[in-house]
């Protein structure tokens, strides 16, 4: 597949992954989805939350159905969620090796595709540098077949963005009455960008987004967003506080980019800089984590982090996913 040719309208993307009766087919992107279905992803997700120390929950409502993960960029976090969530819903999980498949000898995303769906493939699961690819997979496979989006650029991420706002929805009451300071390289983040569309689909009371200035995102991507290189005014009583890195992979020329040094003295989540947010602030981080550049190791270790809980939702937002449709399936 060209990616120039994968390049779609948000709004054509957002209504590609439901069915005719609205229901959730692919999952391309939190951009436009509906409120209450988004809540009842959410709720389904807690249903598969059990104590630590007890066993996962499991199902067989995948049974029989096949689950590939496709990442043709790096993972650990999400890829092995995708990979217990499909197990423990029962069905057979194909991990495909990307350096070692026939993509390596010029073969096409969109030939691997078919490839896979000539072996009985229901669900994708999908990471690409590439903007676009996933939406383009979702209109070239046959109608049984559905498509995740796994992480696509710096564009979206939408499980991610899901795991985000059950985490804080886990620790805050209400999204209307919330301060959310997203900080680091938001120009790059599909993180930010998922994480910025549900909020505002949950009505999120103010979205601050800081980061130097060259690596602020276009205002236009954020609407209703303050965007600021003030990490005080950032800071300044928010409830949320989610670190991000800087994704030097995505950034062209890094003339410019702060060093390791200048970053975490002026944008890094250290004890002081924590400080400035409200008392009972929670800290994100979606991972992988450069301790001593974007976060303190002892902030990210600390009572107020709920980066670990994160990927423990991880697993439960891919399941309430896959569940949703898996039973589309079921129904076809
Ligand atoms: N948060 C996230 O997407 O992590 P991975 O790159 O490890 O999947």
């Amino acid at each position: 597949m060209n990616p120039a040719d994968a390049t779609v309208d948000i709004q054509d993307e957002a209504a590609l992954q439901l069915d005719g009766d609205g229901n959730l087919r692919h999952l391309l992107t939190l951009n436009g989805l509906d409120r209450n279905l988004l809540i009842d992803i959410l709720d389904d997700a807690e249903s598969y939350l059990t104590e630590p120390g007890s066993l996962p929950a499991r199902s067989d409502l995948l049974a029989g159905r096949t689950v590939a993960n496709l990442f043709f960029e790096p993972s650990t976090r999400t890829r092995a969620s995708f990979d217990l969530a499909g197990k423990r819903l029962g069905a057979d999980v194909l991990n495909l090796d990307v350096n070692t498949s026939s993509r390596k000898k010029g073969e096409s995303i969109l030939d691997t595709i078919y490839t896979l769906q000539a072996m009985h493939v229901d669900v994708m699961v999908v990471r690409d540098a590439s903007a676009g690819v996933p939406a383009s997979i979702a209109r070239h496979v046959q109608d049984h077949i559905s498509i995740l989006n796994a992480g696509e650029a710096e564009v979206s991420h939408p499980t991610q963005g899901l795991l985000d706002l059950l985490t804080i929805r886990q620790h805050k009451q209400n999204f209307s009455d919330l301060t959310v300071a997203i900080i680091g390289d938001i120009r790059h983040s599909r993180v930010a960008m998922s994480a910025a569309h549900g909020l505002a689909t949950l009505d999120v009371g103010e979205l601050r987004l800081v980061s130097p200035a060259m690596l602020a995102p276009d205002p236009d991507s954020v609407p209703g967003a303050v965007i600021t290189d003030s990490l005080q005014e950032g800071l300044d009583g928010a409830d949320v506080v989610m670190a991000l890195r800087i994704q030097r992979e995505r950034i062209g020329n890094l003339d410019g980019v702060p060093t390791i040094d200048e970053y975490f003295a002026n944008y890094g989540i250290n004890q002081e800089h924590l400080k400035l947010a409200a008392l009972d602030a929670i800290v994100m981080h979606p991972g992988p984590m450069n301790r001593g550049i974007e976060i303190e190791g002892v902030v990210a270790d600390g009572q107020q982090s709920v980066i670990t809980q994160q990927v423990t939702n991880g697993v439960a937002v891919r399941m309430a996913v896959l569940e949703r449709v898996g039973r589309l399936m079921a129904k076809r």
